[in-house]
């Protein structure tokens, strides 16, 4: 649940896909702990939606529509995020897009879009955020990755390329921006309860392959991964950059693992050599 816990009071966050799914709680979760949050968009209707219900629960937040894959957007939206809350604190670079083709097949125009927004787009609101967050004296950005990489989904290799990528993005920025004050770090969501998914996925897929493999026996709650990204805002976060934290219930720990073999083995594979 969200509590107010003021660790990021008087703080002022970007969060690029805040209309829905993990951005939404994420921008959720930022204000319930006191940021002011700035929701960026190019879902209009849900990005209003987002603000009235921060709003509602007395936090404070605005909403700017933005596409990731264009540098203007950002520029305006960071500079209005300043005008209407004041120097920014950090973003949760949270836009991201898949699609499901045969690695043969897969259509260049596909590729490139995945590409521009999950991996350029990430990369621009980093550069854009990133050059103010220095000029304030420091931040914290947050990347949102995938398990996809760690381990690839047959079908989507731009997705798992995209993914890998904003992996390498991230601990390179930590690197370089980490003696500038500004904490750059990656969340990697597994199965997550969002409208993707819930639209995207065969019900059988899920069930009897996905959740087969998850420890923790279900699917995140885009609230799992809010709560993360409020922490990793947050100062009991000092000394955290660079991380690449897997927020998936253990699926990413053990791949090869199903449901049946989460229990010990020994006495089968005992009895199989007796
Ligand atoms: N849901 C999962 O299981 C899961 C797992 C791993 C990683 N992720 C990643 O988490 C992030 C959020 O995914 P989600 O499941 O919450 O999806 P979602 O569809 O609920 O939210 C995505 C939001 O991004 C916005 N958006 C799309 N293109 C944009 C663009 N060009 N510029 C700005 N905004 C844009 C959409 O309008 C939407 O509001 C993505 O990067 C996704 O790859 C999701």
């Amino acid at each position: 649940m969200e509590q107010h816990t003021g660790s990021l009071d008087g703080r002022v966050y970007l969060v690029t896909a805040g209309a829905s799914g993990i951005g939404r709680a994420a921008a959720s979760r930022i204000a319930a702990a006191g940021g002011k949050v700035m929701i960026v968009d190019i879902n209009d209707q849900m990005g209003a939606e987002a603000v009235a219900d921060i709003r509602a629960k007395g936090g404070q937040a605005d909403y700017t529509h933005a596409d990731v894959r264009s540098r203007a957007d950002l520029d305006a939206a960071v500079a209005r995020t300043e005008q209407i809350f004041g120097p920014l604190s950090g973003a949760v670079a949270g836009a991201g897009t898949s699609a499901t083709h045969p690695a043969e097949d897969f259509p260049r125009q596909d590729w490139t879009n995945v590409l521009d927004i999950s991996l350029t787009g990430c990369f621009n609101t980093c550069q854009i955020v990133g050059a103010r967050l220095i000029e304030n004296g420091g931040g914290s950005i947050i990347t949102i990755s995938s398990v996809n990489a760690h381990g690839a989904h047959a079908g989507r290799i731009a997705y798992c390329a995209a993914k890998s990528g904003v992996v390498g993005l991230t601990r390179a920025l930590a690197v370089e921006w980490g003696p500038r004050g500004v904490r750059v770090n990656s969340v990697a969501p597994g199965i997550t309860n969002t409208p993707p998914v819930a639209r995207g996925l065969p019900k059988e897929l899920l069930e009897n392959v996905l959740l087969d493999r998850i420890p923790l026996e279900r699917m995140a709650e885009p609230d799992d991964l809010g709560a993360m990204c409020a922490y990793l805002m947050s100062d009991d976060a000092a000394y955290v950059n660079g991380a690449v934290i897997n927020v998936d219930g253990g699926l990413a720990a053990g791949y090869m693992t199903t449901r049946r073999f989460r229990a010990p083995v020994e006495q089968e594979v005992r009895s199989q050599n007796d």
